[in-house]
């Protein structure tokens, strides 16, 4: 099986598991959100969650003084906050990002099972080896990669800010090697038009979002404006009316006159979509072909492991901590902190 293929069996394996697992009961959800937000007061943790990531879990991150936010926001957050212990809530690549910024912090995650598609899908070794064949090339990596991977590039991005760090080592005159998003690289590609090699990952919740779905959807719904994740294919980034990370969607959803957003990016971002813009319809994109049982499965099945339970006991417990080789995570840091730089210094729009 190739690893795309084995990710979507993993997909596919956990949703089912989903819909099979009975509910906790609402007095034990209540029982164990008391729970986590007593201990994150005990142990001076500060807990920073994806938007991608169960409702209850962002509204306590919202409640105890954590941030709620995309990839960028929870890097710098993690980093700048006086909290001794960090509870990183999202997928493993946040949790390493958090430890490499903050080596003297704790970093615990509810699970540590919690992976990506697009980092599985760009081992160390096979990277290095693609470096290796174009020293020529200024190496620019998602953060949705391993420690090891971000240790061997001069930069990190998130897809807020990928198009700004291109078009800028763009008008230095560097080429560019991109890894692991084809999707996105391809993208920041396309509209900065730097030269820009890819390397061949996915993120397989994105990859599905079907851009005939949506020009049907928008035959229901006609003054849509839809709203698109990067990592999405080009077909669907086509025939959006914005394209941005997470964050940049809530903002887009917020500001656009439309009253009605087709959103294509995991279905958690609808808790702070109906929050923050509560006179507004949002509408899953679909993802499904002809003959699909389900019309949309936008649901990252590594972010849906972290839990309420799983959150609890490694806050009663410990276990989960996060470690990094520190060797990797003194290289690591500093693309890292370039992006978090270069991001700072940019003018807020
Ligand atoms: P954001 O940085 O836009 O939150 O994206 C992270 C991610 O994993 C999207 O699938
Ligand atoms: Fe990775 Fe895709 Fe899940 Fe984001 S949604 S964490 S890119 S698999």
């Amino acid at each position: 099986m190739t690893e795309q293929a084995s990710a979507q069996q993993v997909v596919r394996d956990h949703l089912a598991k989903i819909h099979e697992q009975p509910q906790v009961p609402a007095a034990e959800r209540v029982e164990l959100r008391d729970k986590i937000k007593r201990l994150l007061k005990e142990r001076n943790a500060v807990l920073v969650a994806h938007y991608y990531t169960d409702p209850e879990i962002q509204a306590l991150a919202e409640e105890t003084g954590g941030c709620v936010s995309d990839s960028l926001e929870m890097a710098r957050f993690g980093r700048d906050h006086p909290a001794s212990t960090l509870v990183v809530a999202g997928v493993k690549f946040m949790g390493e990002t958090a430890k490499i910024l903050s080596p003297e912090k704790q970093v615990f995650m509810p699970t540590l099972e919690a992976t990506c598609s697009l980092d599985i899908g760009c081992p160390i070794e096979e990277f290095s080896a693609f470096c290796d064949q174009h020293p020529d090339r200024t190496v620019v990596v998602y953060a949705n990669t391993s420690a090891a991977v971000k240790a061997r590039a001069d930069w990190v991005v998130t897809s807020s800010i990928a198009l700004d760090v291109v078009d800028h080592l763009d008008s230095e005159g560097q080429k560019i090697l991109w890894a692991p998003d084809k999707h996105l690289g391809d993208y920041v590609r396309r509209e900065t038009g730097a030269d820009v090699l890819l390397w061949d990952g996915a993120c397989i919740v994105h990859e599905e979002f079907k851009a005939q779905g949506i020009l049907d959807l928008k035959k229901v719904y006609p003054d849509a404006a839809v709203l698109v994740h990067p990592e999405s294919p080009a077909s669907v980034v086509a025939i959006a009316d914005m394209v941005g990370s997470t964050t940049q969607i809530i903002n887009a959803a917020r500001d656009l006159p439309n009253k009605q957003m087709i959103i294509a990016t995991d279905q958690g971002i609808f808790y702070k979509l109906q929050q923050l813009v509560p006179d507004k319809e949002f509408i899953i994109a679909p993802t499904a072909g002809s003959g699909a049982t389900c019309r949309s499965c936008a649901n990252c099945p590594w972010m849906a492991m972290n839990a309420l339970d799983n959150l609890a006991y490694v806050l009663e417990h410990g276990g989960n901590e996060v470690h990094v080789d520190p060797a990797l995570g003194v290289q690591a840091m500093k693309p890292l902190t370039r992006m978090l730089d270069f991001a700072a210094a940019k003018p807020k729009s």
